[in-house]
């Protein structure tokens, strides 16, 4: 019996989690959570937003499933790292935010780092047992999102409803906006970086439209090894619940015979200006990746009230990046007020935009 905690039980992943854990008697729901929506009932231990490691402490699970959007997982995330308790992480942004320490943490810990993002996951399963120095590069896929092929200036007036009209994966509001400017492909890479231990100059981002290769790890010898499957999160979810089993999941195998397309193309920068500051970002270190996620947070959640138009997230994540210093923090209290820092710049820049 693995017994499981779910966090953000209410969400796409939580969802969706729910369901595999129903699927296999071996998974036993012992704790759940939510930000505000009611969940009594869905677990024996339940709590509605507050202090996710307050559950936690209660519950002592073995595998904490952190499916929360946006730094509020970050917490979670290093209560699970710290004691050692797996760790399915779907809250990208706590690596993001907290790389350095978080990395730290896991390796204090010792536990599993099991990463519930379909790319991580399928990276993950590239590289495991594979000696570090056979390895040349990563390659990430990103679908491109619903604006795909329009330059900047006809992203100009494309409004939220627009922005939420993904062309292969259903997800949350948040993380399909990020799809959509190319953020969540960012944080991916800086996701990437701290969970396989590669230079940034050595994970590559593409656009592959269908979404059916999730990654590709090229070797030294010249070989690449891609992980294919339909773009659904039932895989990667049940991965990282039943590791290392691989269990049954009611997802249809890959039918290669009814015509797969493998296109692939450059991510187009000037568009989708997002991935290059977080690259650069990443790149920088300290401090900058969480001032990256929380600008972003900011603009994304005012993008979607219909303050701020589309292009303006980028300009709001740049300039915060711009104001607000590097220094790398020295634990969760600092980063933590990195966080609000810089929510409190990109709020009154979001403010200085829309009155422009
Ligand atoms: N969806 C996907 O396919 C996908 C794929 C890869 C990675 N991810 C990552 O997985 C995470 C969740 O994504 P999602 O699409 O499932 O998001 P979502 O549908 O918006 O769900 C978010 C969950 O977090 C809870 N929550 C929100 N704010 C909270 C807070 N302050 N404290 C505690 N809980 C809070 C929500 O509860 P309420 O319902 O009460 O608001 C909900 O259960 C994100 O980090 C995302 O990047 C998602």
């Amino acid at each position: 019996m693995k017994r499981i905690a779910l966090l953000g039980a209410t969400g796409s992943i939580g969802r969706q989690a729910l369901e595999i854990v129903a699927a296999h008697p071996e998974l036993e729901l012992v704790a759940a959570s939510s930000g505000s929506t009611p969940i009594d009932g869905l677990a024996p231990l339940t709590q509605v937003g507050g202090d996710l490691t307050e559950l936690l402490e209660d519950a002592e699970p073995d595998v904490v499933l952190n499916a929360v959007v946006g730094f509020a997982g970050v917490p979670a995330t290093f209560w699970a790292l710290e004691r050692g308790a797996d760790l399915a992480l779907a809250n990208k942004e706590s690596l993001v935010a907290g790389g350095d320490l978080a990395v730290a943490a896991w390796k204090r810990g010792g536990g599993r780092l099991l990463p519930v993002d379909s790319e991580h996951s399928a990276a993950l399963q590239l590289l495991d047992g594979r000696p570090p120095d056979t390895v040349d590069s990563l390659v990430l896929t990103a679908s491109g999102g619903p604006f795909r092929g329009r330059s900047r200036s006809e992203l100009a007036d494309v409004t939220s409803s627009d922005a939420l009209a993904h062309p292969t994966w259903s997800m949350g509001p948040k993380i399909t906006v990020d799809s959509a400017t190319l953020m969540n492909k960012g944080l991916e890479l800086i996701e990437a970086h701290f969970l396989f231990g590669l230079p940034y100059d050595r994970i590559e981002v593409v656009v592959h439209p269908t979404s059916v290769v999730h990654a590709l790890v090229r070797f030294r010898d010249g070989a690449a090894l891609a992980h294919l499957g339909h773009p659904d999160m039932r895989v990667p979810i049940s991965y990282a619940l039943t590791y290392p089993e691989r269990a049954e999941t009611p997802v249809e195998p890959l039918d290669l015979a009814t015509g797969l397309i493998l296109e692939f193309e450059a991510p187009d920068l000037e568009a989708f200006p997002c991935l290059a500051l977080a690259r650069a970002a990443g790149e920088t270190g300290g401090t900058a990746p969480c001032v990256l996620n929380a600008a972003n947070e900011v603009a994304v959640a005012a993008f979607l009230d219909g303050d701020l138009p589309f292009l303006g997230i980028a300009d709001v994540v740049e300039r915060t990046l711009a104001q607000v210093g590097c220094t790398p923090a020295n634990d969760l209290t600092e980063l933590a007020a990195w966080d609000a820092e810089a929510r409190r710049i990109a709020t009154e820049l979001t403010r200085q935009l829309v009155h422009q």
